[in-house]
């Protein structure tokens, strides 16, 4: 039997990785570690949690002796890490806690993995999940490649390159086994509501406006989470160690284009009239240094190992705004409390 830890298993992209690993190798142990922030919750996760092949481990992966005895108790063979401060409005108004989570827990699970691996480094992997927003800023044309210099300009991402220099580093210095993806933007159930998709759906569900940044020009590449998941399956499975692999949707939408999209969508599940959720649009000032396109060249992945995205855009936005729809009570709990503080916060001098 394998043991893989999963870092921030509780998390969107991570609860649907660990829901794939469990249910798709029962001859895999589980191990789901994850500090529980505000990002986190367990109930993403509820369906699987008596599975005999997953375990919870509440730790903190900036906490070194915490992860070194997590490491020591179920001596993994792999490691999938996904753990991050994640939000990048977040990251303007409080850089640190994600050079932290980001940069010093990554080095803190590399360590551990090198030291417990002690150079015998045979069937083992360290899987480091990180963004397309590495590589900076597209204009109207290109796309990023494996092969685009990195140019990080939010602290968010910077704090993710930061990661993904020192994931290469250790694999360059001392051969440890890592393999790095770099994904573009997701979307799906358990998505916490302070990105743009979920907060716009529960925004029109209670008819409060829809805040969108600047002009709506901004250009996203989205890609249905569990397609996500798919291509982390493969990667950790085929992928080749020193290798990275971009991931994308090939699925570009200017903000504003999609959000009158959702709000077709919504008006149709919640038998409004045409354009009563798009008249909660409303344009607020711009985020500061707000990244203009990112846009991903997956033939890599594609060619290399097979991947494609099976979940086309409209058919993704029905899944996902059905989902928030029918789990009303996830929805509820996550945005009573701190979250209301943090909308108050964030959006008052917009
Ligand atoms: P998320 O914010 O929903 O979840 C992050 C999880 O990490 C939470 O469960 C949280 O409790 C946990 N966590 C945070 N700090 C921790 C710490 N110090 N110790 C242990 N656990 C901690 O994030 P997400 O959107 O699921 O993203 C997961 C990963 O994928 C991140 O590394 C992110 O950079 C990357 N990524 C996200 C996207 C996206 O569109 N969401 C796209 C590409 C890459
Ligand atoms: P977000 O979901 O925060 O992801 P990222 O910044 O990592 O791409 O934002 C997606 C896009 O939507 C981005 O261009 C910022 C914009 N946006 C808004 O216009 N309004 C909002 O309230 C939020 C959260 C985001």
């Amino acid at each position: 039997m394998k043991t893989i830890i999963i870092t921030g298993g509780a998390g969107f992209i991570g609860s649907h990785v660990v829901r794939r690993f469990v249910k798709n190798y029962p001859n895999y142990r589980i191990v789901n570690l994850d500090k529980l922030t505000y990002a986190g919750n367990l109930k993403n996760l509820k369906d699987i949690e008596n599975f005999p092949n997953y375990i919870f481990e509440k730790a903190d992966i900036v906490e070194e002796e915490m992860i070194f005895s997590v490491f020591k108790k179920y001596n993994p063979d792999g490691i999938i890490h996904l753990a991050a401060e994640s939000h990048v409005d977040r990251s303007i108004s409080n850089p640190k806690e994600f050079i932290l989570t980001n940069i010093v827990g990554t080095v803190n699970l590399l360590n551990a993995a090198k030291f417990l691996w002690q150079d015998n480094y045979n069937g083992k992997l360290f899987y480091h999940i990180s963004t397309d927003e590495v590589y900076g800023s597209l204009g109207e044309d290109g796309y990023f490649t494996e092969e685009t210099p990195y140019d990080p300009r939010s602290p968010y991402s910077a704090s993710k390159a930061g990661s993904d220099h020192l994931v290469r580093a250790y694999n360059h210095t001392y051969g440890l086994p890592a393999i790095i993806s770099n994904c573009s933007n997701n979307y799906g159930p358990n998505q916490f509501p302070e990105k743009l998709i979920p907060l716009a759906i529960n925004n029109i569900k209670s008819m409060k406006p829809i805040p969108v940044y600047g002009k709506g020009e901004n250009i996203r590449d989205w890609l249905y989470v569990e397609d996500h998941a798919a291509a982390i399956d493969l990667i950790f499975h085929q992928g080749k160690s020193g290798e990275t692999y971009n991931i994308g949707g090939n699925n570009e939408w200017k903000n504003i284009d999609l959000i009158h999209k959702l709000c077709e969508v919504m008006d149709k599940k919640l038998n409004r009239a045409r354009g009563k959720s798009a008249s909660l649009i409303t344009f607020v000032k711009d985020r500061a240094g707000h990244d203009l396109r990112y846009a991903i060249d997956s033939s890599k992945i594609m060619k290399e190992l097979g991947w494609k995205p099976t979940v086309n855009f409209e058919q993704g936005l029905e899944k996902t705004v059905d989902w928030y729809l029918l789990n009303e009570e996830w929805l509820n709990e996550v945005v009573s409390g701190e979250y209301r503080k943090y909308y108050e916060l964030m959006y008052k001098n917009r």
